[in-house]
């Protein structure tokens, strides 16, 4: 079986070698294109009182001024049709106003330059505290609920308040939004976009031209990272492309450069929140009540499904008997925020993991202890109510974690050293995860593939997922193979595309190898169970007994016949040798406003020991060690995933101790455009020593080949390294101290800590 070996990625070669072809690389091959190039609003907030673009025109090059009276659709770029795509009234300080197409990017930007806009200033808030002052919300507020929290909090041995506001982040991928739209032969509307949401694209771009759906094919080739950033937010660029192809009869292209891509797209939600926890004592959890306000932005895009998960995982791995949650979504002057990697979940969790790592030491325990002893139990249901299954992998994970990594002598050693050096200190960290894979909303969570077998017997795959460099493409050629029995070169992937399979959800949620593989395995089934039929006849067995293995088609003994022979038998004996395949996740059920049901097929789990460093002068520190133990279900790709978890890892990493967006109070502009000034995580930033084990005996029945999703949950093993700062920090204080460490833990901000700690504050 080629499902569970060890492959590298099918474009790892073409990365590496800069042969791999992305959106925009297409313009090379493209002749007569046009460049455009957004005019961006300088205010935060403000109404368009003029709009001259006839200076443009005077600017040689400049071929085409795209504004709101161009549009012959509808002027949104929305889903919640909140987004104008030509809007009277700017929302954040960066948004188009308007676009320039020219024969050149220069003369395009030139031209936007020449663009006239008076603007009248309106009022503007921009934090999400101002935005709560001010009762400044979107969306529809949600709430959950179990058990007696007042109750419960009356009568609690310990109980905690405190307040948590915590950022965003900036997605990073390293290719930026990009959108090659042209007018084709038969007067159809083509885009090459790089997006995660084909499906949605074209409904967009359908849209913003008044057209139907079929008149719009929608290519992504690949994504050069997407993280949940090209799930809705490539829509509005692939219409502004689209729509200057039709008018113009000629290609468009839209490419941001980094620092547009900064300042217009939308970005991972900050939140603030405000709770009170109440523990027994013997150190557990009995209550939690939270109110979470999810910093949306100027449009609500993906808020309100955002804000849902990160309810659903405030709980992340820990039992708690009497909950309450109310959930908001600030409306503010900024990017509209929107899906990266967790969607939410990792907001959520954040909020239980601070909340144990500032209480342990006012409880009196260790922070490992506390975390260990309130872990979900096999028989346990979440606070919405799905049951825990496979709660006993929490432990499994935690204690070959602490084997593998050798923790409790590590703990020892580091009381050592600290005891040792004044002025440097070593914290460890163990933090679970428990992540729950399906999208919430049930209609998601379903996907079809095309399966082709040609009378060579080599065959073409086709599904509605789309490559980010997550290795799903690589996943799903294994599937094909395996389900044919044919050798993986037999097996070539065609780009994901709207006319190829239709009606597709975003890849995203982790979900793509889940649904996607499901259903070309379904297609696969389909044309083997044909296939069988006839190597029964032609072996004279029955087609139940008939095997596919390694491009052989045999029974239990005697005799077989090769792939490629009896697939050129079956076409002489006119059988289909084509089938598109269908799945749709069985056993899910979720009301979204009673915040109820069981929207999750199982949960992933995982979890990591990280040790860190921190210099007492500066707050600088350096991550020694990671341990991590991560249930991927019976692996598909072994190396895809370790792959995914070390890079996810890292990405969370890099969310809560460097990148650090800051935003102008008063002109709400992004300050941290570039990676000059916004801190990414590099080489430098990895841990010295980085073991990643995947769970064994991780079977999950009833997913494909028994895998688990992993795109997502293992960026949340990166709590393990803010709580190990705050234990180093801790360690600068007297025993007992609780440090309160905000989010990033940026070197300054551990630098203060640092400082509170000594001052035993
Ligand atoms: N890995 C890489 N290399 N690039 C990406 O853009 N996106 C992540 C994750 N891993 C991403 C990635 C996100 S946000 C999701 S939801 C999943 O991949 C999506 O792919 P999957 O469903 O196939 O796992
Ligand atoms: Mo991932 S945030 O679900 O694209």
């Amino acid at each position: 079986a080629v499902v569970g070996v060890p492959l590298p990625h099918e474009s790892a070669a073409l990365h590496v070698t800069g042969t791999a072809l992305y959106t925009d690389d297409l313009v090379m091959r493209t002749r007569d294109v046009l460049h455009a190039f957004p005019v961006q609003s300088p205010h935060a907030h403000a109404r368009v009182t003029a709009l001259r673009v006839k200076p443009a025109y005077d600017v040689p090059g400049v071929v085409r001024v795209l504004t709101g009276d161009d549009v012959p659709g509808v002027n949104d770029a929305g889903v919640k049709h909140d987004e104008p795509l030509f809007p009277d009234e700017v929302m954040f300080n960066g948004h188009a106003v308007c676009w320039v197409l020219a024969e050149t990017l220069e003369a395009a930007r030139l031209g936007a330059t020449a663009v006239e806009v008076e603007y009248e200033p309106l009022p503007s808030l921009v934090s999400v505290r101002e935005a709560i002052a001010a009762g400044s919300f979107q969306g529809i507020g949600r709430h959950l609920e179990r058990g007696d929290v007042t109750g419960a909090l009356g009568e609690a041995a310990h109980v905690f308040s405190g307040e948590f506001e915590f950022a965003g982040q900036e997605h990073f991928y390293l290719e930026t939004h990009a959108a090659l739209a042209l007018v084709d032969e038969y007067g159809q509307i083509f885009v090459q976009s790089s997006t995660q949401h084909p499906s949605e694209t074209q409904e967009i771009v359908a849209h913003v031209l008044g057209l139907a759906s079929h008149s719009v094919t929608v290519q992504c080739l690949r994504m050069g990272g997407g993280f949940g950033g090209k799930e809705m937010q490539p829509h509005g660029f692939a219409a502004i492309a689209a729509l200057g192809a039709t008018l113009t009869g000629r290609p468009v292209r839209l490419r941001l450069n980094r620092t547009q891509d900064m300042t217009m797209s939308g970005k991972r939600h900050g939140f603030h929140s405000a709770w009170t926890v109440g523990f027994s004592d013997d150190g557990r959890l009995v209550a939690l009540d939270a109110t979470i306000t999810a910093d949306g932005g100027w449009s609500l895009d993906l808020s309100e499904p955002v804000l849902a998960r990160a309810m659903c995982h405030i709980d992340n791995a820990y039992e708690i008997p009497h909950v309450r949650v109310d959930g908001q979504i600030a409306k503010t002057n900024k990017t509209s925020q929107t899906a990266f990697r967790g969607f939410g979940g990792p907001q959520g969790m954040l909020v239980i993991e601070d909340i144990l790592g500032r209480c342990a030491p006012l409880l009196g325990y260790d922070a490992l202890d506390l975390r260990r002893r309130n872990f979900y139990q096999p028989g346990d249901s979440t606070p919405y109510g799905q049951p825990v299954r496979h709660a006993d992998r929490l432990e499994s994970c935690w204690s070959q974690v602490q084997s593998l990594g050798d923790v409790d002598q590590r703990v020892l050693e580091i009381a050592e050293f600290n005891a040792a050096h004044p002025y440097l200190k070593r914290g460890l960290a163990m933090t679970p995860v428990k992540f729950g894979i399906s999208f919430n909303l049930t209609a998601f969570n379903q996907a079809g593939a095309l399966v082709h077998v040609y009378k060579d017997g080599s065959v073409l795959i086709n599904h509605g997922g789309t490559e980010m460099g997550q290795g799903l493409h690589t996943k799903m050629l294994q599937v094909a193979a395996t389900t044919l029995g044919v050798p993986l070169e037999r097996v070539r992937l065609a780009p994901t595309r709207t006319d190829k399979v239709p009606n597709t959800s975003a890849t995203a949620a982790s979900s793509g190898a889940d649904l996607n593989g499901a259903a070309i395995k379904n297609a696969c089934e389909q044309i083997r169970e044909r296939l069988a039929q006839v190597a029964g006849g032609k072996l004279g067995i029955s087609p139940h007994d008939v095997r596919f293995v390694d491009g052989v088609v045999r029974g239990l003994s005697g005799d077989g016949v090769g792939w490629n022979e009896l697939v050129n038998l079956a076409y002489h004996q006119r059988v289909q040798l084509w089938a598109a395949g269908f799945y749709r996740t069985e056993g899910l059920h979720w009301d979204a406003n009673a915040m109820r049901g069981e929207p999750f097929k199982y949960f992933a789990y995982g979890v990591a020991a990280s040790e860190v460093e921190v210099d007492g002068f500066t707050g600088a520190y350096t991550l020694r060690r990671v341990d991590i133990v991560h249930d991927v279900g019976d692996s598909l790709s072994p190396l895809i995933d370790i792959g995914q978890i070390e890079g996810g890892f890292v990405q969370g990493a890099g969310w809560l101790t460097l990148e650090d967006l800051r935003w102008d109070s008063k002109t709400g502009r992004l300050s941290t455009q570039a990676a000059s000034t916004y801190k990414l995580p590099s080489f430098s930033e990895m841990p010295e020593v980085f073991n990643v084990t995947l769970l064994e005996k991780a079977h999950e029945e009833g997913a494909v080949y028994g895998s688990k999703a992993v795109g997502e949950p293992p960026l949340m093993l990166a709590f393990s390294v803010r709580e190990a700062l705050r234990q180093a920090a801790a360690a600068f204080g007297p025993p007992g101290t609780s440090v309160d460490l905000p989010s990033p833990a940026t070197p300054e901000a551990v630098y203060w800590a640092v400082e509170r700690a000594r001052g035993g504050t």
